[in-house]
């Protein structure tokens, strides 16, 4: 009989340089259409998850954000669906059987525009890993958590990563990887500004899908962002600003022009961001050598991120300062990728079974 202990797993957003739009399937495989590369972001920004097996849990309970959510009701959303999926797929591979207690957190609020489904799921499946002993590798966790959200699988990861697009239909060449470690550019940093930190209308979910099905640019895309990836590959390998700078801009545009084209369309960016897009290109075209400092680049949703390196972080926030709309600015490094948390991170309280009350 394994004694019950909590164990916790810290995992960070990524921020994606060439963007995963539209999927191959639907049925929660999350396998895509192309490609994609990230830089995971470092713990300015985390998810914090605790998860405990116990028989004296009567049956799997989990927390996020305080909220108590019925993962076994039928009414449950997609994602919980896909939660529980993986819960219960990795139990099954293990000697633990009972039921589990899991408590998520994320430090920075769910509606600031930076995706929380990321780090969420590589945090999970990383804490469930060790609580259920089971010595997955991380290739194997990155298939884990893109079954729970596409973009997670690149948060298993520190540093830039890729994710393989794979051909197979069960999805098994289908993970990532990191394809340069977080010391290979330690300057480039996310400079995010949030316009926005409503909750989006359109999910990234349903959007991925209403694309694939009525775009007709949209068909030019996967082949267009397989070429962004080599592009950024070697901008990364050759720390050229420069080039890294309008490829992802390149990107993000035309993902958001698929999202346009879409029937009815799907609109993410608002006057504050075209605000944004416009006036980067100024400050890159004032350049005396020509050569670009930064680029922007948008997810599903208003909020900026501008990547750029540490030397012209002050221009940058001097020109977001400027925009009425700018709420708020938030800057992350590269991360490490996830780890286990020390036990005074832990959102378990052992003797009670339930989350950690906070002294407030
Ligand atoms: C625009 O990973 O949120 O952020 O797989 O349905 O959970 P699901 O979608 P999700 O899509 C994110 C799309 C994006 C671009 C990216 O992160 O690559």
């Amino acid at each position: 009989m394994v004694e019950t202990q909590v164990v916790t797993g810290i995992a960070t957003p990524n921020i994606a340089l060439i963007k995963y739009w539209g999927k191959r399937d639907y049925t929660g495989l999350n396998t895509p259409n192309n490609s994609s590369i990230s830089i995971t972001l470092d713990e300015t920004v985390k998810t914090t998850t605790s998860v405990v097996f116990s028989n004296k849990i009567k049956k799997d309970t989990v927390f996020i954000n305080g909220i108590k959510e019925d993962i076994t009701n039928k009414k449950a959303s997609e994602k919980t669906v896909y939660m529980k999926n993986i819960l219960n797929k990795m139990r099954s591979y293990s000697n633990i059987k009972e039921n589990a207690l899991i408590v998520s957190e994320n430090n920075f609020p769910s509606g600031a525009g930076i995706a929380s489904s990321a780090s969420g799921a590589a945090a999970l499946v990383f804490a469930l890993n060790k609580a259920l002993e089971l010595k997955i590798t991380a290739k194997e966790l990155s298939i884990m958590a893109r079954q729970i959200s596409g973009s997670a699988c690149r948060s298993i990861f520190g540093g830039i990563v890729k994710w393989n697009k794979g051909i197979r239909e069960d999805g098994l060449d289908s993970y990532s990887e990191q394809i340069f470690p977080e010391s290979h550019w330690k300057e480039l940093v996310d400079i995010i500004a949030i316009v926005d930190s409503g909750k989006k209308k359109i999910s990234s979910s349903i959007g991925h899908e209403a694309t694939v099905k009525t775009s007709t640019l949209y068909k030019e895309r996967p082949a267009f962002a397989e070429k962004g990836v080599i592009c950024v590959e070697n901008a990364i390998k050759n720390k050229d600003l420069d080039l890294l700078a309008k490829t992802i801009m390149k990107d993000s545009n035309n993902m958001h022009a698929t999202m346009l084209d879409t029937w009815p369309p799907i609109m993410y960016l608002n006057d504050s961001s075209k605000e944004i897009i416009y006036k980067l290109h100024e400050l890159n075209d004032s350049q005396s050598n020509g050569k670009y400092i930064a680029g922007y680049t948008f997810d599903a949703g208003p909020n900026a991120h501008i990547i750029t390196i540490d030397k012209h972080r002050e221009t940058i926030r001097k020109m977001l300062k400027e925009i009425s709309g700018v709420k708020n600015i938030i800057e992350s490094h590269i991360g490490n990728g996830p780890r286990i948390a020390n036990e005074k991170e832990t959102l378990i309280d052992i003797k009670n079974l339930s989350p950690v009350k906070k002294n407030s």
